[in-house]
């Protein structure tokens, strides 16, 4: 194993920790919840990606303010000495005001399918936006190109919980080619509490793209969360063998997933 180049030896530990994190405490009032949401929508047809978060931008902050302990326990695991982070479908950037609080000086790069949510994270944070410390990208983090041992840190936050086990293992093998030796890929998101909720969700989603005859190529907004052990099998999978579970808060959880 080499030595990693960033100070991120908290996390420098050989293997999988999964702490003795519980997803959700209320696991049969969120199935329950869950289930009549799904019967109350079930005649609702899917809205592509980026149009769901363009006509819903007015609220989002104001809708996400629930997740702010888990941004804040977010951006504490950031490593502070981090020069460059790569953040995949950044949106208005809730995770970045909590990391740029604590890290002032890092710049940023945010991929984003929605050119309105890239245009708040851009406004709120002009002076950085002005001075090049933040770039956006309005592309597909699929096809964004990350480059071979570019980036010290690369971070997501509730966005990859839309996507199936194949298309995570090759992006997750992106993301490890593009990490620096020793650099850190932090995972904030919506987890499948159980197997239950991922099978649920999932055929749901199937289903939905079927009757609503949605091209295979488009993206659309339906949650599709995997079970914790599936999510860290496809980090691991994809070359990580150091996954910390650090914590779950109000059903995101983080993990930090080192390129060793
Ligand atoms: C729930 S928001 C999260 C935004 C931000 N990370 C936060 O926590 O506030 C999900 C974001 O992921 C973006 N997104 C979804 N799929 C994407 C993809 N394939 N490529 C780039 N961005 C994507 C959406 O446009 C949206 O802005």
């Amino acid at each position: 194993m080499k030595v990693p180049e960033l100070p991120c030896s908290k996390h420098f530990r050989m293997g999988i920790t999964m702490k003795n994190i519980q997803i959700r405490e209320d696991i049969d009032q969120h199935m329950k919840e869950l289930k009549a949401w799904l019967a109350e929508t079930d005649d609702f047809p899917p809205e592509e990606m980026a149009a769901f978060f363009a006509r819903r931008l007015d609220d989002y902050e104001e809708h996400m303010s629930i997740w702010k302990p888990a941004y804040e326990r977010f951006a504490q695991l950031f490593p502070i000495a981090c020069k460059n982070v790569l953040d995949l479908g950044c949106g208005t950037g809730l995770e970045l005001d909590e990391i740029w609080k604590l890290c002032p000086d890092v710049c940023v790069t945010g991929v984003d399918l929605s050119d309105e949510m890239l245009g708040a994270l851009c406004k709120k944070h002009e002076s950085r936006y002005q001075n090049g410390q933040l770039k956006t990208v309005c592309q597909s983090y699929f096809d964004y190109e990350m480059g071979e041992n570019e980036w010290d840190t690369m971070i997501s936050f509730e966005s990859l919980h839309h996507f199936f086990p194949d298309e995570k293992l090759g992006l997750y093998q992106k993301i490890y080619q593009g990490l620096k030796p020793g650099g850190l890929f932090l995972l904030g998101d919506y987890i499948a509490c159980c197997e239950e909720e991922e099978t649920l969700l999932r055929n749901m989603y199937l289903e939905k793209r079927k009757r609503f005859g949605v091209p295979q190529e488009q993206f659309i907004h339906i949650d599709i969360p995997l079970a914790l052990e599936h999510e860290v099998r496809i980090l691991e999978q994809a070359g990580f063998s150091e996954v910390d579970v650090e914590d779950s808060i109000n059903g995101a959880t983080i993990l930090v997933a080192q390129k060793c």
